[in-house]
C-alpha cells in the first residue's frame, strides 16, 4: 500500500500502518551483518528505525554516516516487551533511501566536537551543535517561553508594539552603546525600548514588545551578551507597589504556563537535570547534577521577598561581603556587583525584587521615591532612593530591571541636565510628558536570562540560537 508520509511526532498515531519518514541519522548501531539499528530526528521528534537482511547490505547501508538524511518506507510496530526506544514503538523497514549524505572520517559529525571539546570550537560549530538533545529542548523551550510571555501579555489585554531598533538616543547609559554611522548621522542599535513604549501609552494603554536590545558589553561574565532578546513592557497610572506586583505575576505567570503543558514540563525537567555542557548528549544526559524544575516551580509559589537596596547593603556587610576593589564594606551608594549580588540571591533561595536603588547608579529617567513612605533615610538623601526594581532570582542574579518613571516635565530636564544628555534629541519623550502626563512605570526583563534560570544553564550563551558576545559575531 501506499505509505502515509508523517512528522516522527505523529508516528505512535499510526501503528501498524506503512509510513513514510524523512530525518536525520542521530544514531546508528548494528547488530551482526543483518540487522542495523537507527534513531532518525526532524525536529519534531525520534523514531528508531530497523533495517534487515538486504537492507543492510547496499553500499549506502555499509557506508551510511551520522546525521546524514534519509527517507525511511515501512510498517510502524508497538516495541517488544523489554526493549526501549523513543515512543515505545519501532519502524520496520521495507525499503529506504539516502537523500543527503553527511561526511565520514575526520569530518564525521561524531569527531567534530565532545564533552571535553574546548567552547570556541563548540562555538565556531554552534550550527552543528545545535543538533544535540540539549541545544534542541533548549530551543524548543525558548520558542514555548516567547509565546508563554504573549499569552500572558494578551490575557491582560495589552498590545504588543514593534520599536525600532536603530536609534538617535540612549537609554542605559553612554558606555555600553553601539554606535553606527546612518546616512552620515550619529546614530546607535537600541539599548532598550523603553521610551519607545512610554510614547505608545496615551494611544494604546498597556503596552510590551519583546524586541532585540544591544549592549557593547566588555565584560566576559556568563550573563552578558551584546544582542539580547528583552521583553518590555510599560504601564499608565500605577503606583511602584502595582509595578512590583505585576512583575511578580507575570514571572509567576510565565513559569506556570511553561508548567502546565505536558511536553514543555518533560523537557524543564530533562534540562534541569542535565549537566551544562552540550557535548555528548547521551553521556551527560545519564549524570544527574544540578536541580530539578520543580525546585522552580515551588520557588514561585510563594511570595518573592521584598528588601530594599539599603538593606541588601547591610546583609552583604552583616554576611561578610566585601567590595573587590579594596576589600572594604560595601556603602550606601555602590554598585553591588554580580557576584555579591548572586551570593546574597543564592543565600537566600528565592526571588527577591529588590527595590529603592539611590539615584546616582541608575538611570536617568527613574522616578523619586517618596521618602516620607519609607523608613532609615534620613542620611541618604544626598543620593535619594528611587522608585526602581531588579527581579533577582537564584542562580542567575538580575533578571529584570525596572522603575516608575520621572512623569513631570521639569524634574525630567533636570535629569538630563545632571547626566549631561541633550534635551533636544529626547523632544518626542519629553512631548509624553507635555502632552498629558500621568505616572507610569515599566520594566524590562532579559529573555536569555530568564532561560538560563528556567534551564538551568550556566551560562546565558547556552540559551541562545547564535550568541553575540565580546569577539564573537558568527556564525
Ligand atoms: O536593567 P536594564 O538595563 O533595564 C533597562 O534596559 C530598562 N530600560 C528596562 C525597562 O524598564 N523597560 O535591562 C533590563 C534587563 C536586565 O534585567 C537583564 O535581564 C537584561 O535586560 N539585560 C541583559 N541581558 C543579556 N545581556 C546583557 N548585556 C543585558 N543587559 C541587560
Ligand atoms: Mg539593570
Amino acid at each position: 500500500p501506499a505509505p502515509v508520509e508523517v512528522k516522527l511526532k505523529d508516528v505512535p498515531k499510526n501503528l501498524e500502518k506503512r509510513v513514510k519518514v524523512s530525518g536525520w541519522v542521530k544514531s546508528r548501531r548494528d547488530q551482526g551483518k543483518d540487522m542495523v539499528f537507527l534513531v532518525l530526528r526532524d525536529g519534531t521528534g525520534y523514531l528508531q528505525c530497523v533495517l534487515t537482511g538486504k537492507l543492510c547490505h547496499t553500499f549506502d547501508a555499509l557506508t551510511l554516516t551520522l546525521e546524514s538524511t534519509v527517507n525511511v518506507y515501512g510498517i510502524i510496530n508497538r516495541l517488544p516487551e523489554g526493549k526501549t526506544a523513543p515512543g515505545n514503538v519501532e519502524l520496520v523497514a521495507d525499503y529506504w533511501e539516502v537523500v543527503g549524505k553527511a561526511p565520514g572520517g575526520d569530518d564525521a559529525y561524531s569527531s567534530l566536537f565532545n564533552t571535553e571539546s574546548n567552547p570556541d570550537v563548540l562555538r565556531r560549530l554552534r550550527h552543528l551543535v545545535l543538533r544535540g538533545d540539549t541545544a534542541s529542548s533548549v530551543l524548543k523551550v525558548r520558542s514555548r517561553t516567547m509565546k508563554a510571555f504573549r499569552d500572558h501579555f494578551d490575557s491582560l489585554d495589552w498590545y504588543e508594539v514593534n520599536p525600532p531598533c536603530l536609534v538617535q538616543t540612549q537609554v542605559e547609559g553612554g558606555s555600553t552603546l553601539f554606535a553606527l554611522n546612518y546616512y552620515g548621522e550619529n546614530a546607535y542599535l537600541t539599548q532598550s525600548s523603553q521610551l519607545y513604549l512610554e510614547t505608545c501609552l496615551a494611544s494604546l494603554g498597556s503596552v510590551y514588545t519583546i524586541s532585540e536590545s544591544f549592549r557593547a558589553e566588555k565584560s566576559h561574565t556568563r550573563r552578558h551578551l551584546s544582542e539580547y532578546s528583552h521583553c518590555e513592557a510599560e504601564i499608565p497610572f500605577i503606583k511602584f507597589k502595582d509595578l512590583l506586583d505585576t512583575i511578580e505575576g507575570m514571572v509567576k505567570g510565565v513559569v506556570a504556563r511553561l508548567w502546565d503543558e505536558p511536553e514543555t514540563r518533560k523537557m524543564l525537567v530533562e534540562l534541569n537535570l542535565r549537566k551544562n555542557d552540550e557535548a555528548n548528549d547521551e553521556t551527560k544526559a545519564a549524570q544527574i547534577v544540578g536541580r530539578d524544575f520543580a525546585d522552580i516551580k515551588s520557588l514561585i509559589e510563594q511570595p518573592f521577598l521584598r528588601m530594599e537596596y539599603k538593606d541588601a547593603i547591610k546583609w552583604l556587610n552583616e554576611h561578610g561581603v566585601k567590595r573587590e576593589e579594596d576589600g572594604k564594606d560595601f556603602v550606601y551608594g555602590d554598585d553591588i556587583p554580580e557576584k555579591p549580588e548572586r551570593y546574597m540571591t543564592d543565600a537566600i533561595n528565592k526571588p527577591i525584587l529588590l527595590t529603592h536603588f539611590p539615584r546616582s547608579i541608575k538611570a536617568f529617567y527613574m522616578q523619586r521615591a517618596d521618602v516620607s513612605e519609607l523608613k532609615g533615610y534620613e542620611d541618604f538623601m544626598h543620593d535619594p532612593p528611587t522608585e526602581s526594581v531588579d527581579l533577582l532570582v537564584p542562580g542567575v542574579g538580575e533578571v529584570v530591571g525596572g522603575s516608575m518613571r520621572i512623569w513631570d516635565t521639569e524634574e525630567l530636564m533636570d535629569a538630563f541636565v545632571r547626566e549631561g544628555l541633550n534635551p533636544e534629541t529626547y523632544y518626542w519623550y519629553l512631548d509624553q510628558r507635555r502632552y498629558g502626563t500621568m505616572p507610569h512605570g515599566g520594566f524590562g526583563l532579559g529573555i536569555e536570562r530568564f532561560l538560563a534560570w528556567i534551564t538551568n544553564r550556566f551560562s546565558v550563551r547556552e540559551v541562545c540560537l547564535y550568541p553575540r558576545f565580546t569577539e564573537c559575531c558568527q556564525p
